[in-house]
């Protein structure tokens, strides 16, 4: 009998060692490798096929030095704009970070246009005192705001782009008086093409959409769910916590009226690294409706 039990524990030992050594060489993949996932999207009045890539959740980190890596995926894919969709920085981020950010939103201009969307690190440094993002990587190039749209060109169609973080903490009176909410509102009012780049994906979870415009909404901010479990998803995520259901991919609302991207972005969530869940570049094929 106790034979029998030191085979058990020996096993159970050499299991466990096992699972910890795949879950960190897992990581360690996950922090130096990225993939690219495609999506089509079908958007009426986009007139013309348009190629553009979405960015977020960064977190400052860098894949190559001066992410010269990750630039070059990009400008192989050729996109008619780039969008960044937030967390590109850390929560108190110094100035060596910040530095870090404007030289590859510089870089990533001299692919092409950059439209970039704060996320809650880059507000919450703002409203902490810290680096004015908007203002830097507007004397870059990007085009950059918040709460608020601009009419653009892209890939020749014309096209409004959405800028908010997102406010999953509002409710009731509070979304009233939302700026981003007369955003919403407006950005495709006029029935031009909406792309409305939205941190936080679930922003959009409250019911709180029907006067809404857009017609693509493009988010991150949940890291696809930080640590996968293989075939069944993403453990945790900011705000949606455990096993979240919008972790990431290509989802509708209101039978078609609203289309949404969530991009799993790039780095772990803190300390927490990503674990089965690849960093992502995400290129969306914008498609006239047929
Ligand atoms: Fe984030």
């Amino acid at each position: 009998m106790k034979v029998i039990l030191k085979r058990v524990a020996l096993l159970l030992l050499v299991l466990i060692v096992m699972a910890v050594l795949v879950i960190e060489i897992s990581a360690i993949v996950c922090r130096s490798a990225y993939r690219v996932r495609h999506y089509d999207v079908s958007i009426e009045g986009v007139e013309t096929d348009a190629t553009v890539v979405l960015l977020s959740d960064l977190h400052s980190y860098q894949f190559g030095e001066d992410n010269q890596r990750l630039l070059r995926t990009i400008r192989e894919i050729r996109p008619a704009a780039i969008f960044c969709a937030g967390d590109m920085v850390n929560a108190g981020a110094g100035d060596a970070e910040i530095r870090q950010l404007v030289s590859f939103i510089a870089d990533l201009q001299e692919i092409a246009q950059v439209y970039y969307s704060l996320g809650n690190t880059e507000l919450q440094n703002m409203l902490d005192g810290g680096a004015d993002v908007l203002r830097l990587v507007r004397n870059v190039g990007a085009i950059a705001r918040l709460d608020d749209y601009v009419e653009t060109e892209i890939g020749g169609n014309r096209v409004n782009v959405g800028f908010t973080m997102g406010h999953y903490g509002y409710t009731g009176w509070q979304w009233a008086n939302a700026p981003d909410y007369a955003m919403e509102e407006a950005v495709g009012a006029d029935g031009t093409p909406a792309i409305v780049l939205m941190h936080m994906p679930e922003s959009f979870f409250l019911d709180i959409h029907d006067t809404w415009t857009g017609d693509l909404y493009l988010s991150g901010h949940t890291h696809g769910g930080v640590i996968c479990v293989p075939g069944v998803g993403g453990v945790f995520a900011p705000t949606q916590g455990w096993w979240p259901e919008y972790e990431r991919g290509y989802h509708t609302f209101d039978d078609g009226r609203f289309q949404m991207i969530i991009t799993p972005g790039m780095a772990g969530h803190d300390w927490i690294p990503r674990v089965f869940n690849m960093p992502e570049i995400s290129v969306i094929h914008l498609h006239p409706q047929s």
